[in-house]
């Protein structure tokens, strides 16, 4: 007897296949005999494992407008709104808008989420709050914090000594932003720092590196050194990475190999590396997404991070990782179907691989946390964006859609129009 059966849902890999759970764990898959509880039929839908996102601010997330909104849409008028904003948002706040957006997205099935929390003010008001969140949520949505000194490790007086009580306080990640360091060499050492100081407390490290579009910014070198010196391998990664995409290639052809022996992973985030890189330009407009392709022909895990959410630095989102896959898919020129197919493995499980996660999948014993698409493979999921039929968090079903205001696409599949978010009860 189990407690939810899934009939006849076919994976991303293409096998049809139930899935019978029991507590909190997947029990039996392929053709499955037996009574459950609850069925589900999937027959036609897409079940894949849950969405995850590797890079996430939410201290700031659903305070777009506040104080008032980014008028230049630059990243430094976003990091000086955020600094007046961090000063005046109450812990109560910020818990509440947090979790509205896990709301949203554990009904858009995106089960774990990296989030990075701004360690910069002394009170450490976010820390606290995230912390909160974090355990609010546990029972649904796996949240990994990351202590991030959003002005600079030494640009403030304490910068470094507050990132080290966000850790001991039970921050997750350790954080950095070299490229915001007064210079070079002290964003060189603030990363030499921060390496050490993973590796001493046995910690993963997720460094914002080099999100600018000048060339020279090639703190990813210093990272990837100081990754291979310490051992930190994937549980090292770099976000944003968007100076590679101006780079020389006669450097970058030295560079690559360097970030391949590291084993360290990138985290580009194209929703918001489209909207805010480039703004300095007239024309030609550069992109701003770092070399995705590039990185993953030298075997580099690569995974697609939304970044933002109506907050300082963007004004719109959805808590959908197809939406940050569908632009990465485009701003990267990932057309071929091979290409398609591994956009959607990189929201599902190269993401589950740079946050680490444990018992991530669809295999017996994995945790019972996957989503039901309204699409019959990875790439029309993408596509439509399809609905999410229904979600299921750690053997408990936490959200479901109907497949509703339907109308019929070319290939007579009935296509959502319309998708709607309905949280999963505290
Ligand atoms: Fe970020």
């Amino acid at each position: 007897m189990f407690d939810l059966l899934i009939k006849g849902g076919t994976l991303p890999d293409g096998t049809v296949s139930d899935i019978a759970i029991a507590g909190d764990r997947i029990a039996a898959t392929g053709r499955v005999e037996g009574d459950a509880s609850e069925v589900i039929d999937a027959t036609g839908d897409l079940v894949s494992p849950p969405f995850v996102d590797p890079h996430f601010h939410m201290d700031a997330t659903l305070s777009y407008g506040l104080p008032r909104v980014n008028a230049s849409g630059t990243l430094l008028e976003g990091i000086s709104l955020w600094g007046e904003l961090r000063e005046i948002a109450t812990v109560d706040e910020m818990i509440a808008r947090a979790l509205t957006y896990c709301d949203w997205a554990a009904s858009m099935g995106l089960l774990a989420i990296r989030t990075h929390v701004d360690t910069t003010p002394d009170h450490l008001r976010g820390v606290e709050a995230m912390l909160e969140v974090k355990r609010r949520v546990a029972g649904y949505i796996d949240l990994q914090l990351v202590a991030f000194p959003q002005d600079g490790l030494y640009r403030t007086a304490t910068g470094r000594a507050n990132v080290l009580r966000a850790l001991d306080m039970g921050v997750d990640v350790v954080g950095g932003i070299p490229h915001f360091e007064r210079t070079m060499e002290e964003g060189a050492e603030s990363l030499r720092d921060l390496c050490r100081v993973a590796a001493e407390r046995a910690l993963r490290i997720d460094i914002h590196c080099d999100e600018t579009d000048d060339p020279m910014s090639r703190h990813v070198e210093t990272l990837a050194r100081e990754v291979t010196r310490h051992g930190l391998g994937s549980r090292a990664a770099g976000s944003h990475l968007t100076s590679m995409h101006s780079m020389d290639n006669y450097y970058v052809s030295k560079l690559l190999p360097l970030i391949a022996e590291s084993g360290m992973t990138a985290i580009p985030n194209p929703l918001i590396n489209i909207t805010l890189q480039g703004r300095h330009d007239t024309y030609p407009k550069r992109r701003g997404l770092t070399r995705v392709k590039e990185m993953q022909a030298h075997g580099i895990t690569v995974g697609w991070g939304q970044d933002c959410v109506l907050d300082p630095w963007y004004s719109l989102g959805t808590a959908d990782m197809l939406d940050v896959a569908f632009m990465g898919l485009h701003v990267a020129q990932m057309t071929h179907p091979e290409e398609m197919a591994r956009c959607f493995r990189m929201v599902t499980e190269d993401n589950a691989r740079i946050m680490g996660l444990e018992g991530y999948g669809l295999k017996n014993g994995d945790f019972a946390s996957l989503v039901i698409l309204d699409a019959g493979n990875p790439t029309e999921a993408l596509r439509l964006r399809a609905e999410r039929l229904a979600v299921v968090s750690k053997g408990k079903v936490i959200a479901r859609h109907n497949r509703n205001d339907t109308c019929l696409s070319l290939a007579g599949r009935p296509e959502s129009v319309r998708r709607r978010h309905e949280g999963p009860e505290r």
